[in-house]
């Protein structure tokens, strides 16, 4: 994607369908969905209407809220490619009936960043999939990562200390010393070097979501054993390679939800519309967000038209100088 390149990089979304293309079969006018919007493309969410591929839309319940429902898309999908695809993590709905099997697919997972949005789906797909122990990496949000992983390991305490709470809890499990499967949600500020001392490197997996040739520490050396398969997950690919994963995946969100067996992100509602937009982004940003994804009501927008930066003076020109800096910029109007 090119940098500065105006465009709508909403990329979630919940609502109405307002209206179908010509082939699509699953929804009808007036269904309650959510969508992952196809990143880089027209018609992003950050808008009254937007445009989503019937494929990455799913259907959700009333009983979820519009709000809850648009934490979802994106995240989960992420998580989901990342561990099914990528990591090769047995699929929720291939679950071994018999006890045996259960015990005998006992694997430690390791998820780096439990408490971000990708990082907690993926906690919770892993849960449903029988992976067991979860291992989690968080810091501020460790009550929320508790809930989501058998263990919780605080990224806080540094490297070292990182690496040998890990080693301990595999010694307590009797489990091997090294990790067969890592999804390194964060892929950034020390994860990327400590999954490198983690993972088992004569046979195991590890996802990032950012890529360690731009994020690594000492970008030049980093590098993993030859016998351990690293993928950098990239959710884009589930508009072209992975697209029938794409499409059956959003089926099943949509059993998942309806069920209550799936619940969205943790939320924060930012007053003002579209006219919040640039202060979400700012706080994450400065890395303000801690287990929460920052929702906008397109109707508390106002009048329709160009938004503009809220923030005037040299504040403004921070704001505008720290969005350059992302590897997408945000549109004033589509
Ligand atoms: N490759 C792709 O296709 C793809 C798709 C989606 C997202 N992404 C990228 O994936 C990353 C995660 O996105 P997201 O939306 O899931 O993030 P997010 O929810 O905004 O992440 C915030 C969380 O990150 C945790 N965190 C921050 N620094 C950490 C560290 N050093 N170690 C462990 N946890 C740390 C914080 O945990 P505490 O609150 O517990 O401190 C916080 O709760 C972003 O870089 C995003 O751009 C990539």
């Amino acid at each position: 994607m090119k940098k500065n390149h105006a465009h709508n990089s909403g990329d979630d979304m919940a609502g109405f369908v307002h209206a179908t293309g010509s082939l699509v079969k699953d929804f009808r006018v007036g269904d309650r969905v959510a969508a992952y919007h196809r990143s880089g493309h027209p018609h992003g969410s950050f808008a009254e209407y937007a445009v989503a591929p019937a494929h990455m839309t799913f259907l959700i319940p009333d009983i979820l809220s519009f709000e809850e429902a648009a934490t979802i898309p994106l995240a989960a999908n992420t998580a989901a490619l990342a561990l099914y695809i990528d990591l090769k993590v047995p699929l929720p709905f291939t679950q071994p009936i018999q006890a045996e099997e259960v015990e005998k697919r006992r694997e430690p997972l390791l998820i780096y960043g439990v408490t971000s949005a990708c990082g907690a789906f993926a906690a919770k797909f892993a849960r449903l999939s029988g992976i067991q122990p979860i291992i989690g990496v968080a810091g501020r949000a460790e009550e929320f990562g508790k809930t989501l992983a058998d263990y919780v390991v605080d990224y806080r305490q540094g490297e070292d200390a990182l690496v040998a709470s890990v080693e301990a809890i595999l010694e307590k499990e009797g489990l091997p010393a090294k990790l067969p499967k890592i999804f390194d949600a964060i892929s950034e500020n020390g994860s990327l070097e400590a999954t490198l001392r983690l993972i088992d490197p004569k046979a195991g997996a590890v996802s990032t979501l950012l890529p360690p040739k731009l994020f690594a520490k000492d970008k030049e050396a980093y590098q993993y054993p030859e016998d351990v398969t690293a993928i950098n997950t990239a959710a884009p690919k589930l508009f072209d390679v992975h697209k029938d994963f794409g499409y059956v995946w959003s089926r099943y969100l949509t059993v998942l939800l309806r069920e209550q067996r799936l619940i969205g992100h943790p939320f924060e509602v930012v007053p003002g519309g579209l006219h919040g937009v640039l202060r979400g982004l700012r706080k994450l940003y400065d890395g303000r967000a801690s287990a929460v994804k920052y929702v906008y009501r397109i109707e508390e927008t106002g009048s329709l038209g160009l938004v503009r930066l809220e923030e005037d003076g040299p504040q403004a020109a921070a704001v505008s100088e720290a969005i350059a800096e992302f590897p997408f910029s945000v549109a004033t109007s589509e």
